[in-house]
């Protein structure tokens, strides 16, 4: 059994959070923005309602609010550090465009752990997401079986993650894209690689997910090409 849970406490610490908010900033979402824009987003219908399941800095949520005004985006993280991060990003956003402060209200953060969402009522969202965020479930099976009761019939889930068969090239692709001197990236994501071998999903792992999920809809991954993600889809029945 990999380790799946010991790394959260970090992202509940002031240091930590604000030194990934630095570190990554909005690398996931300069990789994901088309993935999850062309498979996910796309297919959310004109005034829907979407959830992000760990939202760390808001990055990604906030990208799609500024895509996206008819949609209502509820970002939430079990780290309060984490959804401050986000309303600060959101406020800093509203305070430098006079349009986006008329429709403000839009994008909420909400502290809520994957593991009990039960904040949320069943069958209320079009769309959930999450970038990142499943490798720190204790119980990652049992975070997708509550964000699947709080998805309403024919909803979509848009879930990535690193794989462990991921390679150190991929990684470096990703890390191109962090906030730390170009000498420190090859040893960074060296030690990024070999650090998530023990914690993230392989690929017997996410293929045991589909088929457990295959009774709630239509399940399916995907890996993106160049970088050290897989993505789980699925629509609800
Ligand atoms: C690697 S960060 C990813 C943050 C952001 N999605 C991004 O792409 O930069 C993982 C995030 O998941 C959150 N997280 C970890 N376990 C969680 C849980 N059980 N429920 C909700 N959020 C969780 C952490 O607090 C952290 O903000």
């Amino acid at each position: 059994m990999k380790d799946q849970s010991s790394h959260n406490w970090l992202y509940q610490t002031k240091t930590f959070a604000s030194l990934y908010e630095r570190i990554v900033g909005e690398a996931t979402s300069i990789v994901f923005w088309r993935e999850l824009k062309e498979r996910f987003l796309d297919f959310i219908p004109e005034g829907g309602r979407i959830l992000e399941i760990g939202s760390g800095p808001g990055f990604q949520a906030i990208k799609i609010f500024q895509h996206r005004h008819d949609l209502e985006i509820i970002a939430s993280d079990f780290s309060s550090e984490m959804i401050s991060l986000g309303k600060k990003n959101y406020q800093e956003l509203i305070l430098q465009d006079q349009h986006i402060s008329r429709v403000q209200s839009h994008l909420s953060f909400v502290q809520a752990d994957a593991m009990d969402l039960s904040h949320f009522d069943s069958e209320t969202f079009d769309g959930i997401y999450s970038v990142g965020a499943i490798k720190h479930f204790p119980d990652r099976i049992r975070g997708l079986n509550e964000c699947i009761r709080i998805l309403k019939p024919g909803g979509k889930i848009f879930f990535s993650e690193f794989f462990a068969e991921a390679s150190v090239t991929d990684m470096m692709n990703l890390i191109k894209h962090v906030r730390i001197p170009d000498f420190l990236k090859p040893t960074f994501s060296r030690f990024l690689h070999s650090k998530h071998k023990k914690l993230v999903p392989d690929k017997a792992d996410i293929e045991k997910w589909e088929q457990e999920l295959s009774s709630k809809g239509f399940a399916c991954s995907e890996y993106l090409p160049g970088y050290p993600f897989f993505m789980l889809k699925l629509d609800k029945k």
